[in-house]
């Protein structure tokens, strides 16, 4: 199993540049089951979970190939497989994606129920909830859903649910009703960027959608959907755990090929916690040399602080000067880096959906392990702080949504290596 071995207390210094969105990567792989065309998706990033969907969409009768490192030629070569089966849909959520475009080109979808995660429960109630209003005759079989559908047709889908919207229920619905006929309004849509360049993917493709990153879009379907070539925006939430790797070292970093406007509530979160951020087109800069401001944060859907940085943020406050909450209004049982974080010496307690950290000045390293995607990122922050040497264990976690995340900290000076030896 691959770890991290890391040496803390360099403050990170110097320029890097992000990758493409992964959670705009995902739904976009999955929507290209719509086209009756080859479609070319630039600026995808390299990581386990393009891997995982690829061989989803392989088994669906989808030819991807890699055309350059960072490009993605996918192409139908047969209609007929409609199956994802569990042991790939329950690697990764977001393959959960499929269902719409399946049931909206091929009229039919067999696709397992994704289940639980580390990061609590997460129902896809509303995914099918949204399918059925536009037709689709939906069963729940031996943890499958199979689904079918003569041609779906428009209606008003409201897509809110207790926690906010649900971003992949979204792309599943949006997805589905672009090929619907007659029109579509979703209420209470998710307004994340990425279901906005999905949108505008789809848009690239020939769909008709209006009001994209608003809760109200509308969708007059099409009959078909052709070709495309389409760059994926850059990962906001890769460019803020760059720029947070750098704040809780004290350093001074500038992250590239990003889109501000994307990451503003994050950037107001890093000046009150004390650092300097200044940023332009497409760049961000961060200069941080003080010991972070203690606050209360609140981890929201967008345009708030995404909960995909809950995490980091925690582990940022831990070097704080008093006391701070963090409550995840969206995953209100995402706390599983609060033990680790602890055992380096943080002092947090867990109550309900609230973390609240009282700033323990400095942190130890020691070895902790990794229980989802962004906890792996914030034990990796805090080691990148912590006096001396500190092991994350099951890194394979990271390495679904985060490319090359070692060798970008190394490039701003981190002291990471990545070991896949049986002993550390
Ligand atoms: C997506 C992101 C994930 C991010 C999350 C919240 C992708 C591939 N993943 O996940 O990185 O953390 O958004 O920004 O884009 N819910 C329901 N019923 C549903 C669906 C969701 O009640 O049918 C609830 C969930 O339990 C959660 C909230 O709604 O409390 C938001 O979840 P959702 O937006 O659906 O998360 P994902 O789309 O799975």
């Amino acid at each position: 199993m691959a770890f991290f071995r890391i040496i803390g207390g360099a403050a990170l210094r110097g320029t890097v540049r992000v990758s493409g969105s992964k959670n705009a990567t995902l739904p976009m792989m999955a929507a290209s089951i719509l086209a009756d065309g080859p479609v070319r998706l630039e600026g995808v990033p390299r990581l386990a979970d393009v891997d995982t969907l690829s061989l989803v969409l392989g088994e669906l009768g989808m030819a991807v190939t890699e055309t350059s490192p960072h490009a993605l030629l996918l192409q139908t070569v047969d209609r007929s497989p409609v199956r994802a089966r569990y042991e790939l849909v329950r690697q990764m959520r977001a393959s959960f994606c499929v269902l719409g475009p399946l049931l909206a080109r091929r009229r039919k979808a067999v696709v397992s129920l994704p289940g639980g995660c580390n990061i609590g429960d997460r129902p896809v109630d509303l995914h099918l909830k949204g399918l059925a209003a536009l037709g689709a005759r939906l069963r729940l079989e031996k943890g499958y859903v199979l689904a079918e559908a003569d041609r779906l047709r428009g209606t008003t889908v409201a897509l809110s649910g207790p926690r906010g919207s649900s971003v992949t229920g979204t792309a599943n619905v949006l997805s589905a009703a672009v090929l619907a006929a007659g029109t579509t309004t979703i209420t209470g849509a998710a307004r994340e960027p990425e279901i906005v360049d999905l949108g505008n993917f789809l848009i690239s493709m020939g769909a008709r959608i209006e009001g994209l990153g608003t809760s109200t879009i509308r969708i007059i379907g099409v009959e078909q959907l052709a070709a495309t070539t389409y760059p994926v925006i850059p990962d906001r939430i890769e460019a803020a755990t760059l720029l947070l790797a750098a704040a809780i070292t004290g350093g001074s970093a500038t992250v590239t090929g990003v889109v501000p406007e994307h990451l503003e509530e994050v950037l107001n979160r890093l000046r009150a916690a004390g650092s300097q951020v200044e940023s332009g087109r497409s760049h961000v800069t961060i200069t941080a040399n003080r010991r972070p401001r203690p606050m209360d944060l609140t981890a929201q859907p967008y345009p708030g602080v995404p909960t995909d940085l809950q995490a980091q943020f925690t582990a940022l406050l831990c070097l704080a000067d008093g006391r701070s909450t963090v409550l995840d209004r969206v995953f209100n049982r995402r706390f599983l880096h609060v033990a680790e974080l602890n055992r380096m010496g943080a002092r947090i307690e867990h109550r309900d959906s609230r973390a609240i950290v009282t700033g323990a000045g400095r942190l130890s390293g020691t070895s902790v392990t990794a229980s989802d995607l962004r906890a792996s990122a914030a034990l990796v922050l805090a080691g990148l702080a912590a006096k001396g040497r500190t092991v994350v264990h099951q890194i394979h976690h990271l390495d679904r949504g985060y490319e090359r995340l070692d060798q970008k900290l190394g490039q701003l000076g981190a002291q990471i290596e990545r070991s896949n030896a049986g002993s550390c």
